[in-house]
């Protein structure tokens, strides 16, 4: 494992042992709520479900909801989803477009600015209406890369600022220009923390994932630890673990890499190491083929996997052709269930996108016991992560568990909870 610290002076050296109640209090939930949920730049959707005026999606948010949409002076902006005569939700649907937004209770009507415009009988109004101060809150609002992000905070840094050298780290993979293909929502039973902590290692591959072998090398990975609690994963691809006895012949996965490459699995026979040079020596050839611009990728990003977690709970696993965004959120109330989101984008040809008629996947919301029953899938992996976290979530919660033990390879979740320390003064 190589490791980079970048703006950050001391390497976190020192074995960590943080108690489990940040897994399974309410005060702690509620410190969480004021210090982080209050403070962060949360990813809140994507730029594509908002390209046009009037699009809006709600981003459902623990105890908040955040409407953003585009309006008419075709800026992103997010408001609390709160209409401002008595309170109730404003929009109810997840997405949609609208030309105004007009609450279902007493029908006060908002432009997409959020300006109230309309207030039935308001002559009833003994004192007026000062539409000014009755509009929408709104929240701070920004746009990485095809990403929309929001901020409760008074006066939050610039996004930019907060994403740091990550922006430059991942320019090369224009997540903008890929297309949402599927769209998923697992409602779990642990806490948000475990979701993000199991994406933050690679100590369980071997034994959680034995399939893993047969795609990446986890042994060489190269680790990044930024300011604001982010970290950085790259993990070498189209190869096997070293760990583990070589194989003759290409893998099932190899394989299949190579002949979507148009190359011979046959020839790598005896040369299977030789795999990922070939992969990517090949992509090279290729130039900007199926919409992707090779040419501004590094050799190894071309075979690579990597992987970068935005604090507090966005985890990006990528390569130049596909994009995961993996989001768990905290549930409004009960600090040991979490609502976990997967998007998948892929980066399609212009044809694949546009002219195939390629419409945004409806999102599917099921509970993790449909995965542990196998009737709904987020992939392999990821399934075989949601089984075990209920695991997990129990430990948290019994008297016979009181602080974790990290290693070396864990030094990504210790990062992560060092920024949330920063944050919330350990209890
Ligand atoms: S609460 Fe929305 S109009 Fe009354
Ligand atoms: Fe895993």
């Amino acid at each position: 494992m190589t490791i980079e610290i970048i703006n950050h002076t001391t390497r976190p050296t020192k074995i960590r042992n943080y108690g489990t109640s940040r897994y399974t209090d309410l005060n702690y939930m509620e410190s969480e709520w004021d210090a982080v949920w209050r403070k962060s730049w949360l990813l809140a959707g994507l730029v594509s479900d908002v390209k046009n005026t009037g699009d809006y999606f709600v981003f459902d948010m623990g105890r908040e909801q955040i409407l953003v949409t585009r309006t008419a002076s075709d800026s992103v902006q997010g408001f609390y989803n709160v209409c401002q005569h008595r309170g109730n939700r404003l929009v109810s649907n997840e997405r949609g477009n609208a030309t105004n937004f007009r609450c279902a209770y007493h029908a006060w009507t908002y432009d997409l600015d959020g300006a109230l415009k309309i207030v039935p009988y308001e002559e009833r109004f003994a004192a007026g209406v000062p539409c000014e101060e009755r509009s929408l809150k709104k929240v701070h609002t920004e746009v990485w890369d095809g990403f929309v992000f929001v901020s409760l905070a008074a006066e939050p840094e610039p996004l930019l600022d907060y994403l740091g050298p990550v922006v430059d780290h991942l320019a090369a993979y224009r997540f903008a220009d890929m297309t949402l293909t599927e769209d998923q929502t697992v409602h779990h039973r642990c806490n948000w923390k475990a979701v993000v902590d199991n994406f933050s290692e690679l100590y369980h591959v071997d034994f959680l994932h034995p399939q893993h072998r047969r795609m990446v090398d986890c042994c060489n990975d190269t680790v990044h630890l930024f300011e604001n609690g982010h970290t950085g994963l790259a993990v070498p691809g189209a190869t096997v673990n070293p760990r583990f006895p070589v194989p003759d012949e290409p893998t099932d996965i190899q394989s299949a890499q190579l002949q979507g490459l148009g190359l011979n699995p046959d020839d790598f026979n005896g040369r299977v190491l030789e795999v990922r040079a070939a992969v990517q020596q090949r992509k090279r050839e290729a130039g900007a083929a199926n919409g992707v611009d090779y040419a501004e990728f590094s050799d190894d990003q071309l075979s690579d996997v990597w992987q970068y977690n935005l604090f507090p709970n966005v985890i990006l696993s990528f390569t130049p052709e596909h994009c995961w965004v993996l989001r768990p959120r905290p549930h409004p109330s009960d600090p040991q269930q979490c609502y976990f989101d997967k998007l998948t984008l892929l980066k399609l040809a212009p044809e694949g996108a546009e002219h195939t008629g390629h419409s945004r996947p409806e999102r599917d919301v099921f509970d993790h016991l449909a995965i542990i029953s196998g009737e709904k899938t987020m992939t392999d992996t990821i399934d075989q992560d949601i089984e075990l976290l209920g695991g997990v979530q129990a430990g948290m919660a019994s008297q016979g568990f009181d602080s974790v033990w990290l290693n070396d390879d864990e030094m990504r979740v210790q990062h992560f909870h060092d920024a949330l320390d920063d944050l919330i003064a350990p209890k």
